[in-house]
């Protein structure tokens, strides 16, 4: 028999000879297995010359960081050992006088690796379970070495703590030190300025056991990085610098003096940026008024007045009611509940102290006391903590003073609606717009998702175009194909000019767009800027095969799709049975990764800014193809030169922001893909809303997903063939494209994950108020020059 050891996951193959060892065969201290790739280095070591030799694993040629050590707590007194198999496949450790010092214990399992059984580094791959006590294998605790130099177990502990949200917990002993605060989708909600996005940094998936684990992808997979739980109770990230030849830290938790576990005691909110650093909550005072100002916080705050359940029963004073505390880090020990309606669970059960409905998380309570939280300018969560009426401030009037505020509110809220009404016009008749771009994703994220379609030829003609690359065509040509521009040639008006049927002289047919207004750019710009666009391809793209130009004149030569755009069999009631639900699917998985391919080419990044039904075309395979693209750059000229920038894009489509202020960003077009992906699941444009009790399909999508009735929003030909879970999931992406705040909205890479991986979890989305509460002025719709939403017919066929 012959055992292959997987010691590392993505360095799998030790293989025979200089990686592997098989049953029988030995490593003796002096020499080394080297992983496959050359990545890490298994043998013995010993630590600032001392005669105690260890078996570890360590980057190779970087010998200051044991990333695993096998015998920790028994070390080899001389260089008389050896790394084994036994004849039960495991993997022992055994002295000179061929005694086990120590074995990996893993009877009857086929696989072993150290990644299952850490000591107290963390490395990149690595799965970390995270389901609550009954993990994947055995649990991994990370534990710390004793000293720099002594790497038996230390006092300090790293684990995760899946009890609501996971969190990473530092424990001394039983006593927590640290925890990373809960994660929330995307990263852990109390650690300091952590980044990541759903294709790098931490992720929390779901094996096909249904066991949640975390795993870290690095952003670059060459580089060499590890986490560590430090001898002395540092939860550290190290990068090794190869030109120095040294690791350096990229983060060490705890840091500031708010991080250390629970620094303020019950009820009492610790903020590093406060000189006196802990403040008990309205509410409450310190329990030890004495200790308190001399600044010995541990024995928190108690509660001023008792809540209604712990008053007796003839005393005066009206419901409990909850004090809102923005930017915290929210306490530990939360209880995660299913239920929509967060406050008022709370307030069934007597012992609820506090709540908090978190995207990404949703609704935690928190029974008791309220332990280690703290202030977190800028990216901490929204706490409710329950108080008895009187500590309200406002006594018995709440109800009163909410009527009040809420008249008063309304009134504000017109008038700003007004004003942005009427900026709105104002701007559309200027034309001029600013155009910052607000929350662009992190360029230089890899584009693990879409290696594999970002190279290669795509996206070929249906007849086989001889044209590889783009060209620049004769005007002439252009005139014969298209029979001169005749109207019979015509297939539709677009936005940005008619488009013409065309045969080329060697039977290619193409689709002409003839540019109808002057672009801003000069010939040359003119044809540099459409070769670069010409690059882009894929196959969710349309092929843009060429261009002509001839003094004012400026074609746009497209491949031809023999197929008609979206909206003709979305929005045509025999039509739309076509496109059963695994279509629809398809449809809006094929548009998502155009358009992460739009925004994410590192040389362009283009911003589509009217995306639509219309403007997606469908190949002889119902496939879809964006079209349109780059256009809004031609025609926006510098993106930087805020004069020649104009609103382009489609009532309803637009974001908020866009419409309004005209910012637009790679945020914007998310929002016109959530509208797209709910028009194709629903089968109703946007703009059909106009005598129905909903003000949009936004609001009509909002107010089903309130009252949980999602599934009522699909459209009939497809309601009962849909999986549910999956339509489920579709809708609530498209929930989250749409919200109002472009920093809320997810980015494309994102949706395309969510789109793809059922295990990624989804944040909650936030209420659309400005587009699910009011109704489209669809009088702007046609007074508006950019705005022939009715007739954009771009590249379609007949
Ligand atoms: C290893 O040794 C044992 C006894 O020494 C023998 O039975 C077994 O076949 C050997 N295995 C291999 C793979 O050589
Ligand atoms: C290594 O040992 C030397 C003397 O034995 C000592 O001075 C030095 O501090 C030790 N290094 C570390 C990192 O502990
Ligand atoms: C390891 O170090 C040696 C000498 O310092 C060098 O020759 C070799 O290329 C290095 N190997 C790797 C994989 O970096
Ligand atoms: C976090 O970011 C802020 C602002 O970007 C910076 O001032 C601060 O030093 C950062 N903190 C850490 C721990 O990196
Ligand atoms: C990854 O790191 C290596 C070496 O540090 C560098 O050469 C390479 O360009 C990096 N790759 C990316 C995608 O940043
Ligand atoms: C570990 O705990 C022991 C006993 O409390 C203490 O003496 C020792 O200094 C601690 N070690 C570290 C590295 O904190
Ligand atoms: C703070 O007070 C507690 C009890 O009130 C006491 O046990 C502790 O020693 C005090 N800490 C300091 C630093 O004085
Ligand atoms: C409640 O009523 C009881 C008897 O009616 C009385 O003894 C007690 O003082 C009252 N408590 C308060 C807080 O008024
Ligand atoms: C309140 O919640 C706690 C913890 O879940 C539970 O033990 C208790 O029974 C609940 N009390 C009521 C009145 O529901």
């Amino acid at each position: 028999m012959s055992l292959l050891l997987f010691f590392l996951c993505f360095y799998p193959l030790f293989l025979h000879a200089a990686n592997s060892i098989t049953q029988n065969e030995s490593i003796k201290d002096g020499s080394t297995l080297v992983s496959d790739g050359l990545k890490f280095e298994m043998g013995f070591f010993s630590l600032n010359d001392s005669s105690s030799r260890y078996v570890g694993i360590w980057y190779h040629n970087v010998t200051s960081a044991y990333v695993w050590v096998a015998n920790r707590e028994k070390p080899i007194k001389n260089r008389e050992g050896s790394i084994t198999i036994k004849n039960d496949g495991n993997l022992v450790v055994i002295d000179g006088e061929n005694n086990e010092i120590w074995s990996n214990r893993e009877v009857g399992k086929d696989i072993w690796q150290s990644f299952e059984d850490p000591t107290d580094t963390y490395l990149p791959g690595m799965k970390v379970p995270a389901s609550g006590g009954n993990g994947i294998g055995k649990d991994a605790t990370f534990c710390s070495w004793k000293s720099e130099n002594d790497p038996s177990f230390g006092n300090y502990s790293m684990s995760v703590d899946s009890e609501a949200s996971p969190q990473i917990v530092i424990k001394e002993g039983e006593k927590r030190r640290w925890r990373s605060g809960y994660w929330d989708g995307r990263v852990f909600s109390g650690v300091p300025n952590m980044t990541g996005s759903y294709l790098f940094g931490f992720r929390l998936n779901t094996d096909d056991k249904g066991e949640r684990y975390f795993v870290y992808e690095a952003l670059n997979t060459t580089d060499k990085i590890r986490f560590l739980i430090s001898y002395d109770g540092f939860e550290k990230q190290f990068r090794w610098n190869e030109n120095e030849k040294k690791w350096n830290v990229l983060q060490s938790e705890p840091f500031k003096k708010c991080e250390f576990y629970n620094s303020c005691g019950s009820f009492a909110v610790c903020d590093d940026s406060d000189s006196s650093l802990c403040k008990c909550i309205k509410g409450f005072e310190p329990r030890d008024m004495n200790g308190w100002k001399n600044g010995n916080w541990s024995k928190g705050c108690k509660r001023m007045t008792p809540l209604k359940s712990e008053r007796s029963s003839n005393s005066s004073g009206g419901e409990d009611g909850f004090l809102v505390q923005r930017d915290l880090k929210l306490p530990d020990f939360a209880h995660l509940v299913n239920a929509v309606d967060c406050e008022g669970n709370c307030l069934k059960n007597s012992s609820c102290t506090a709540y908090a409905n978190t995207i990404g998380i949703g609704c935690m309570v928190w029974f008791g006391e309220l332990v280690d939280f703290q202030r977190l300018e800028n990216y901490g969560n929204t706490l409710n903590i329950r108080l008895a009426d009187s500590d309200l401030g406002d006594g018995g009037k709440k109800t009163k003073i909410g009527i009040i505020l809420g008249v008063v509110g309304g009134l504000i809220c017109l008038g700003i609606f007004v004003w942005l009404l009427w900026r709105f016009k104002r701007k559309l008749k200027v034309s001029s717009t600013s155009t910052s771009n607000i929350n662009g994703e992190p360029s230089k994220s890899p584009n693990l998702l879409l290696s594999a379609e970002l190279s290669g030829p795509v996206g070929l003609s249906p007849q086989g175009s001889p044209l590889n690359n783009a060209e620049f065509f004769n005007f002439s040509i252009i005139v014969i194909a298209t029979n001169n521009f005749s109207e019979e040639n015509k297939l539709g008006q677009g936005g940005f000019g008619p488009v013409y049927k065309g045969k080329l002289p060697g039977g290619v047919e193409i689709a002409v767009k003839r540019l109808s207004r002057q672009s801003n750019q000069g010939s040359d710009e003119f044809k540099n800027e459409m070769m670069l666009i010409a690059k882009l391809q894929h196959r969710n793209l349309v092929r843009l095969l060429g261009c002509s130009v001839e003094g004012e004149e400026k074609l746009l030569v497209y491949e031809y799709m023999p197929n008609k755009s979206l909206d003709r069999f979305l929005f045509d009631p025999v039509k739309q049975t076509i496109l059963d639900c695994t279509k629809r699917f398809e449809i809006i998985e094929g548009i998502a990764r155009g358009l992460l391919y739009l925004h994410r080419d590192s040389r362009l990044r283009i911003i589509h800014r009217d995306l639509k039904a219309s403007n997606i075309l469908l190949d002889e395979n119902m496939n879809p193809k964006i079209s349109d693209f780059g256009l809004a750059r031609i025609f926006g000229g510098n993106q930087n030169e805020e004069n020649t920038a104009r609103v382009v894009g489609t009532y309803g489509y637009m974001s908020p922001e866009y419409a309004m202020e005209g910012l637009f960003s790679v945020k914007s077009d998310v929002y016109s893909f959530g509208v797209l992906l709910l028009e194709i699941l629903s089968g109703r444009k946007n703009t059909s809303f106009r005598d129905s009790y909903d003000p949009s399909l936004i609001g009509y999508a909002w107010r089903l997903w309130n009252e949980e009735r999602v599934m009522e929003l699909l459209d009939p030909s497809i309601r009962d063939s849909s999986p549910k879970s999956k339509a489920l999931r579709c809708i609530h992406i498209g929930m989250l494209c749409v919200q109002d705040s472009a920093s809320n909205r997810p980015n494309m890479s994102s949706v395309v994950l969510m789109l793809e991986s059922e295990a990624t979890a989804l944040p909650l989305p936030v209420k659309p108020l400005l587009t699910s509460m009011r109704r489209y002025d669809y009088t702007d719709e046609f007074n508006t020059e950019p705005f022939d939403s009715t007739v954009d017919l771009t590249v379609t066929g007949r």
